[in-house]
């Protein structure tokens, strides 16, 4: 089957610093790269490197011409990327001496997909597919509809956090997927527990304290995190995990394989500098396995 993305690209612009700066503090990075990254292409490369057919919906602008070669290269369809002339979105990410990091994005393109670009793009999508959105872009509540109308599997990642966003997704969406601080966010802005929410299934990802799956049927799976001598660099952890594990319910997997295979996913990547390149390929998730 086929996962449609309609998601962030970002160009990443990485500082290792020693500490994050504080109010009016002025540091000296003791690095810089940069790369490509966004919430949304990040998990578009690790459901195509995990073996997924992916087709990523977006906007690029025309210094962003060149994230699409790498996605493209990684087997991404990107023929429903928009190419606009507003300034491809990015992100100013400081990473710590723990590798934690803070990240500011400039939404640029992200937030410039023209109307009717999703409808195009999901003209040929059929049931038993899988929808993936988060929200560094617009049109979430549209195209959980189209989504929802058209019989998709619809996975919906609350990145960055936003209440208001979410609340117009919940009755439309199939998997609504966390980060512990999201997870917690969410639950005091709505004043309900994650298992009142009405949604059929729910998945916290919690960083080296691993992942929870839990479905409206009481069902409830654990993946424990893998653990890793050298931490490196956790920017785009998640969404290798997330596109990991949606690459592997696409193939037929069960949600503890899927979750297995994530988290793997997700400890590989934590291990190498980067978002988008330092994503590990199925043959490494193997490989890792094997051993
Ligand atoms: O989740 C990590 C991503 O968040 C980065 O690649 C950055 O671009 C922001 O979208």
């Amino acid at each position: 089957m086929t996962i449609y993305n309609f998601g962030s690209i970002n160009i990443d612009h990485s500082y290792r610093v020693g500490h994050f700066p504080g109010p009016g503090e002025t540091l000296a990075a003791s690095s810089y790269a940069f790369g490509l990254g966004g919430k949304g292409a990040n998990q578009s490369a690790a459901a195509a490197k995990a073996g997924a057919k992916v087709h990523h919906i977006g906007a690029v602008g025309p210094d962003g011409l060149w994230t699409l070669d790498q996605l493209s290269g990684w087997g991404v369809d990107i023929s429903q990327v928009a190419r606009t002339g507003i300034p491809t979105g990015h992100a100013i990410i400081t990473i710590d001496a723990a590798a934690e990091n803070t990240i500011v994005i400039f939404p640029g393109a992200n937030r410039a997909v023209p109307a009717g670009l999703l409808e195009k793009a999901l003209a040929g999508a059929r049931p038993g597919d899988t929808l993936l959105f988060q929200n560094e872009t617009d049109w979430q509540a549209e195209v959980a509809n189209l989504a929802q109308e058209r019989g998709l599997y619809t996975v919906y990642s609350a990145a960055p956090f936003d209440v208001t966003a979410v609340e117009a997704v919940l009755g439309h969406i199939d998997l609504l997927v966390l980060n512990a601080v999201e997870a917690e966010q969410l639950a005091a802005a709505l004043a309900a527990p994650l298992d009142g929410l009405g949604v059929p299934e729910v998945l916290v990802t919690r960083g080296d304290q691993g992942a929870e799956w839990r479905c409206r049927d009481g069902r409830r799976v654990l993946a424990p995190a893998h653990k890793i001598a050298a931490v490196v660099d956790t920017t785009g952890a998640g969404d290798t995990f997330l596109g990991y594990f949606v690459a592997a319910r696409d193939q037929g997997l069960d949600t503890q394989a899927a979750l297995g295979r994530a988290a793997v996913a997700a400890s590989l990547k934590v291990a190498r500098p980067g978002t988008a390149d330092a994503i590990p390929t199925a043959a490494e998730v193997d490989e890792f396995l094997d051993q």
